[in-house]
């Protein structure tokens, strides 16, 4: 399973990867304005730079003509980057002229099954399916991510499924359990995934017993260390 960072903050990306557990990076035109993001191609080449994988980079239009200009842009800007188009007809338009081209695409916004087996058709390297904006809609995500993995399975369809629209670390957990092929999260869920309250005090407690122990002679102080 691969985990992207969803978002486009330079000092967040920085320290996931240096964590080692980003295998890449989703924006979204949200998300670009909510980092305040003024010099788009600049930023957009700071992040493509920093992340070494897949950096899905969206556009800003509905209109095909447009998209595609865009996009073609975008795509020259570095190898990894990955054109994220709407989920509507000029969107899996644009998707199947790009991906005819060899440029990789990202169909975002899915809601549902259908959709994201229509973007696996028209060519799409990737399909965005949006977990809390289905739940807010009543419906189950975690189904419609694995029928859609089950559907691709079946027909030997290359497209990946990017599971994205986080609002807690529950939904994060859920997701892990669906055979989505990534994950895309938000730094804020992101920054819990290592913590627990007991893990916490659990190596609290072996550090005060060692250094209970150990009070003034410890074999493994930075002075001491190897020096036998
Ligand atoms: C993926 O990159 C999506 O654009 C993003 O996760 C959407 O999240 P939202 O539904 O909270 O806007």
């Amino acid at each position: 399973m691969e985990i992207f960072a969803d978002t486009a903050d330079i000092n967040d990306l920085k320290e996931f990867s240096s964590w080692g557990v980003i295998d890449g990076c989703t924006t979204n035109p949200i998300i670009c304005v909510k980092s305040g993001v003024k010099d788009f191609e600049g930023h957009m080449r700071q992040i493509l730079a920093l992340v070494p994988g897949p950096v899905s980079v969206e556009v800003t239009t509905n209109d095909l003509d447009e998209m595609l200009a865009q996009a073609r842009i975008f795509a020259s800007w570095g190898k990894n980057v990955v054109v994220k188009l709407p989920m509507n007809v000029s969107g899996l338009k644009a998707t199947h002229a790009l991906s005819r081209d060899g440029i990789k695409t990202n169909v975002t916004a899915c809601m549902s099954v259908k959709q994201a087996i229509i973007a696996a058709k028209a060519g799409a390297t990737y399909a965005s399916i949006f977990w809390a904006r289905i739940e807010d809609m009543g419906y189950d995500a975690g189904t419609v991510v694995r029928e859609t993995r089950e559907i691709l399975g079946t027909h030997g369809m290359a497209c990946k499924i990017i599971v994205g629209s986080f609002r807690s670390v529950s939904h994060v957990t859920q997701a892990m359990r669906t055979g989505a092929h990534v994950l895309t999260i938000p730094s804020d869920l992101l920054r819990q995934l290592p913590w627990n309250p007991r893990t916490e005090s659990t190596i609290n407690e072996f550090l005060e017993q060692w250094r209970g122990f150990h009070k003034e002679d410890d074999p493994l102080h930075p002075d001491r260390l190897g020096k036998k």
